[in-house]
Formats: structure tokens, C-alpha cells, sequence
């Protein structure tokens, strides 16, 4: 299984990813890592680790389309099986998903459908829920909508602020986003509505 990561900052999904595939937990290959903001450190570190990198700044683009073809050509390049958006902050425009279609996984911090869009984990202690989480999605043309893959539960505890809630529900980010490659791995799943059944080794 090849895979394409996107991302626009720390990169801690891309390193857990990566050391699930140097420990052979994941049975995949990073075939290209591409970032929007140059200064992304998760650039750095998959550069680091000896990965094709690619920074496609989006404010050297007119349009949204133009920037999406510079990222679309690269992956058409790299032959991947799936697009995995590790903190990727930018939209993907309909044609984008289309084209990518069941292709394309997304991890959000918070157990969606509650708390979409940006500071999740923010929205959850704001909103005094006792469980949050974090959920590994395909993307569909919705905001953090699509087909949910996996889910991991954190419990919010009274003293946590956004940061406490954030650090304990990344930790569960990291084994999430594997667990669900290693599930993607296994075959095409069939997307049944918004339900995903996963292939099973012998299907
Ligand atoms: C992660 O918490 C991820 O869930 C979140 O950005 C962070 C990226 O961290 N993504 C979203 O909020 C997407 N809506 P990382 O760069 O260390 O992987």
C-alpha cells in the first residue's frame, strides 16, 4: 500500500505513521509527503527520514485550483493507494475529493460527528462533554464529515484546559491513524451509506 501524506504542521501523525512502517506494524511505504506551508517541521522530519518531500506553498497560487493541480500532480506521480491528510489545515475543493474518491483519510481530534472544524478539543471542553476523542475519517465533500473509519474515546477530566485535553487525545491520534492503515491495507473497504466494512485478509 503506497501513500501520499499531506500535512501543514508538527507532523506528529506523520511520524507516528512512519514508525509503524519502520517497526513493521504497518505494512505500507511513504511514497511522498507534500506540505503547503514550507516551514511545516513535518517537513523537516520526513525529509529527515529520507522521504520525497514537497513543499507547495498555497500563497504562490492564484486560485485554489491551481495549487490543488500542483498537489494532484504529484500524486498522480507517486501512484498512490490513499491520501493521508496528518494535519493538513486546507479544504480540499469537490473536484479534489472526487477524483480521490474512498481515497483520501483524515484524522480529527474529537469523536465526529461533535465538534467539526477547528479547535476541536477546545469545543469539547467549552461544550463540558465527559468523553471526547479523536476520529480517522474518509473524506467526503463535507468538513470533517465523511466515512468514520476508526475512533478512539479520551476521557475529559474537570482540571483539563484545550492543551491538557490535546496531549492525551494525540496519543491516541498516533495509534488511531495506524490502526486504520493497517485496516485500509488489508483491501479496498466497501462504503456501504456512511458505514465502512473493512475487507478482511481472505475477502
Ligand atoms: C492533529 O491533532 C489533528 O487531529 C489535527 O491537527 C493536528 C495535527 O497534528 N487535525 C485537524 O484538526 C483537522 N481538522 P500533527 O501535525 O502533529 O499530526
Amino acid at each position: 500500500m503506497r501513500l501520499a501524506i499531506l500535512l501543514s504542521g508538527r507532523g506528529s501523525n506523520f511520524q507516528a505513521i512512519h514508525e509503524a512502517i519502520a517497526a513493521r506494524r504497518l505494512p505500507a511505504e511513504i511514497a511522498v509527503v507534500i506540505a503547503n506551508r514550507p516551514e511545516a517541521p513535518g517537513l523537516g522530519l520526513a525529509r529527515n527520514a529520507g522521504y520525497e518531500t514537497h513543499a507547495i506553498d498555497h500563497r504562490l497560487y492564484k486560485t485554489r485550483a491551481e495549487h490543488e493541480d500542483a498537489v494532484i500532480a504529484l500524486i498522480d506521480h507517486a501512484e498512490v493507494d490513499f491520501i493521508c491528510l496528518a494535519g493538513y489545515m486546507r479544504l480540499l475543493s469537490p473536484p479534489f475529493v472526487r477524483r480521490f474518491q474512498h481515497r483520501i483519510v483524515n484524522i480529527h481530534p474529537s469523536l465526529l460527528p461533535s465538534f467539526p472544524g477547528v479547535d476541536a478539543q477546545a469545543q469539547a471542553v467549552e461544550h463540558g462533554v465527559r468523553i471526547s476523542g479523536c476520529t480517522v475519517h474518509l473524506v467526503d465533500q463535507n468538513l470533517d464529515a465523511g466515512p468514520i473509519l476508526v475512533q478512539r474515546a479520551v476521557e475529559v477530566r474537570d482540571d483539563d484546559d484545550a492543551e491538557s485535553l490535546s496531549a492525551r487525545i494525540l496519543v491516541e491520534e498516533h495509534i488511531a491513524y495506524v490502526d486504520a492503515l493497517i485496516k485500509l491495507g488489508r483491501g479496498a473497504p466497501i462504503v456501504e451509506g456512511r458505514r465502512v466494512i473493512f475487507a478482511t485478509r481472505d475477502s
